[in-house]
């Protein structure tokens, strides 16, 4: 009788004659009751989209992305197609790639990638204030990862025609300051300079496989104090193909939301971000502290994309909303 009674409180046929179903409906009923469910499931509540699991819900201005788990939810500004409103311990920072290899002066890195380091600090001590995960993945690789690495990767990251000159290669040495490692010695440095082993071209544990300059504390302290998370990654997506570590993590811990940074824009950052709208996360790309070495329109087709498939803002338009949620 209460399954019935529910079927009309709800809006369901009430003709149901098979008592498994009816446990199944009212369970997921009690649970959730994010609108009316249709017979297959799926919520005929033209605000939500989704199954009682796993779902948005569109509001007057902006979407619900808590799934029904809103106690300590907060809500940030979007420039475009929000605001919304996410829950903390759901939702996590994603910083990709801001190794050595792609940053340092001395290794030809980007400067682009080296002037949101700043934007990129602040972004990260934000969301920890705010109780929410930083999740770093960077090149890692194994000797197994070397010997499955495809012929295209290979090419791909060669310094020279040499096949030998690609992943695991050494890297040779660079002189540094002795006071501060992220830049290159030059003639006016000041307090002596050291010689530092870069190391073999993105194995794990090479310097050059390191996060560069300050962000390298950063990592280090987040992971040590459990307010950040390290992944080893051996493709340009920390999420492809049936799991990676950070895909194990994701599940485990019932993250749903994901916020990205890092370099490049268009190639980690956008493999990592596809491969999660994929496989169902909520992607929102953060562009001030994304950076390319790539042509501009590289960047354009990213954040055309990334506007399409969730949501892309500055970290300026929403930092302030964080700091707030932090207070309380
Ligand atoms: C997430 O945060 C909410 C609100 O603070 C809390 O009720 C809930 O237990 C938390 N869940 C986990 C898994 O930490
Ligand atoms: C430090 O290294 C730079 C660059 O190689 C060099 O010009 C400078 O003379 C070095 N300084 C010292 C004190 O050896
Ligand atoms: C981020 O800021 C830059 C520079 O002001 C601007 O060009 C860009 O459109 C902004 N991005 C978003 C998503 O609003």
């Amino acid at each position: 009788m209460e399954f019935y009674l529910q079927y009309s409180t709800w809006g369901l046929e009430p003709d149901f004659e098979d008592s498994k179903m009816r446990s199944v409906f009212a369970l997921t009923l009690a649970c959730f009751l994010p609108g009316v469910v249709a017979v297959n499931g799926v919520s005929n509540d033209p605000t939500i989209f989704g199954n009682n699991f796993n779902f948005w819900k569109k509001l007057s201005s902006g979407w619900d992305l808590t799934r029904g788990d809103s106690a300590g939810a907060i809500t940030l500004p979007m420039p475009e197609n929000g605001p919304i409103t996410i829950q903390p311990n759901k939702s996590a920072l994603v910083i990709i790639d801001m190794q050595n290899f792609f940053l340092h002066e001395s290794l030809n890195g980007d400067p682009k990638g080296r002037a949101i380091v700043p934007a990129t600090v602040n972004l990260i001590h934000a969301f920890r204030a705010a109780k929410m995960p930083v999740i770093w993945t960077n090149w890692g690789l194994t000797e197994f990862d070397l010997v499955n690495m495809p012929p295209a990767f290979i090419n791909g990251f060669t310094s020279s025609s040499s096949s030998q000159s690609s992943f695991g290669s050494d890297m040779g040495t660079i002189v540094v300051p002795s006071s501060d490692h992220s830049i290159p010695a030059t003639a006016t440095t000041k307090g002596g300079n050291t010689t530092v082993a870069v190391g073999r071209k993105l194995v794990r544990g090479s310097w050059n496989a390191q996060p560069w300059g300050a962000l390298l504390d950063e990592q280090l302290s987040g992971v040590a104090k459990g307010t950040d998370f390290y992944f080893n990654k051996n493709r340009l997506s920390g999420m492809w193909g049936p799991g990676t570590p950070m895909q194990t993590f994701l599940q485990d811990n019932s993250m749903t939301t994901l916020f990205f940074g890092g370099v490049n824009i268009d190639q980690c950052v956008w493999g990592t971000l596809l491969d999660s709208y994929y496989k169902g996360y909520d992607v929102i790309l953060v562009d001030d502290v994304s950076a390319t070495t790539s042509p501009i329109g590289a960047t354009q087709m990213v954040d055309f994309n990334a506007g399409l498939n969730g949501w892309r803002a500055n970290s300026t338009d929403f930092i302030a909303a964080l700091k707030a949620a932090a207070k309380h």
